[in-house]
């Protein structure tokens, strides 16, 4: 069972619920996004939205493995960065990967979904194995194709935003339900409203990215993660670019998916962050994992003297 959740979103204004009131969708998930408390007892505590809880009641269930990741190298160049990662994240499950600058979690981030190729092993999203042929350096992808599919079902989120500028907010969340999925205009706008409405801003969906807040803009990509309906989300430090204030209010979205079951590998410099949310803390150390465990464990019975340093250097 995860630990208890500090703080309470704030309400939104009334400008947004005026904003929002128009789609009914948006208006449920920006009441959820208003009256989520993190002080809740559990994953239990608050109903889901229904189509999400049905599917998640289903996979937890089987509790299914999303993302597997078995005997995993890379390197650029003679920088052997990766050295023989295995990692696993079943359904529900919050991974969270700490370790000092350099010692690969972008890397094995950028690796599951193939923006890198690893020389060696494997990785496996729900059970697919991501076919890749040739050796070494000269290793690649057999089946763009399967790539391209098998990279619409994962929600990536990075320290930079990376939302495209001459495009609206909504035009950015509905970017790929319908360039990518094709999916119907109509359904998507509704769901890509829903989706603003749960991390906060569906009062800002007709505006500019440059028009927002680093937080807000944060959100927005996070929204537009979420509208792809990923089997898993990965984030790299999501609120590391953001002042304190404003990576509060990307934190407290984080955890409201952690609280509604989502499946999630994020690379985090928070402490606090990783500490109340993992599933599964996983410390990387010069391209291999040095620990591993809960987060009971990996954070008050530490085993290895380099994670005890790394969390002393971090304040823990
Ligand atoms: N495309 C690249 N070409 C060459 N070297 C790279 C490339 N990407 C990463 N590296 C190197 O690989 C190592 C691991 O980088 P990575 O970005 O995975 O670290 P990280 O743990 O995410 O660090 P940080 O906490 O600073 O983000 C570093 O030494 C980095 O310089
Ligand atoms: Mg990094």
């Amino acid at each position: 069972m995860r630990s208890r959740l500090k703080g309470t979103i704030q309400p939104t204004s009334r400008e947004t619920r005026h904003a929002v009131a128009s789609y009914p969708s948006a208006r449920k998930a920006q009441q959820d996004h208003d009256n989520f408390d993190t002080n809740s007892p559990g994953l239990w505590a608050k109903p889901l939205a229904k189509p999400v809880c049905a599917r998640f009641l289903h996979c937890m269930n089987k509790r299914a493995t999303v993302v597997e990741i078995t005997d995993l190298h890379k390197s650029y160049a003679q920088l052997e960065v990766l050295k023989g990662i295995n990692l696993s994240a079943a359904v529900g499950e919050v991974v969270t990967l700490i370790g000092s600058s350099g010692s690969g979690k972008s890397t094995l981030l950028r690796c599951i979904n193939m923006l890198e190729v690893p020389e060696r092993g494997s990785v496996r999203i729900a059970g697919e194995e991501i076919r890749l042929v040739g050796n070494a350096h000269g290793r690649r992808p057999a089946d763009e194709g399967q790539i391209r599919r098998i990279r619409s079902e994962l929600g990536m989120v990075f320290q930079q935003f990376n939302l495209w500028s001459h495009l609206s907010i909504l035009d950015n969340v509905m970017e790929a339900p319908l360039v990518v999925q094709k999916r119907n205009r109509a359904e998507v706008r509704e769901e890509a409203m829903a989706m603003l409405g749960k991390v906060g801003i569906a009062d800002k969906a007709d505006r500019y990215p440059s028009q927002l807040s680093g937080g807000q803009q944060q959100r927005a990509a996070i929204a537009r993660a979420l509208c792809i309906n990923p089997k898993v989300m990965l984030f790299d430090e999501p609120t590391s670019a953001l002042d304190p204030e404003l990576e509060q209010e990307v934190v407290q979205v984080i955890q409201l998916l952690a609280e509604e079951g989502r499946t999630m590998v994020l690379v985090t410099h928070d402490m606090n962050l990783a500490r109340t949310i993992s599933s599964k803390v996983v410390f990387l150390h010069k391209g291999l994992i040095e620990e591993d465990g809960t987060s009971d464990e990996v954070f008050g019975a530490t085993k290895s003297a380099r994670l005890r340093q790394f969390l002393a250097a971090a304040g823990h």
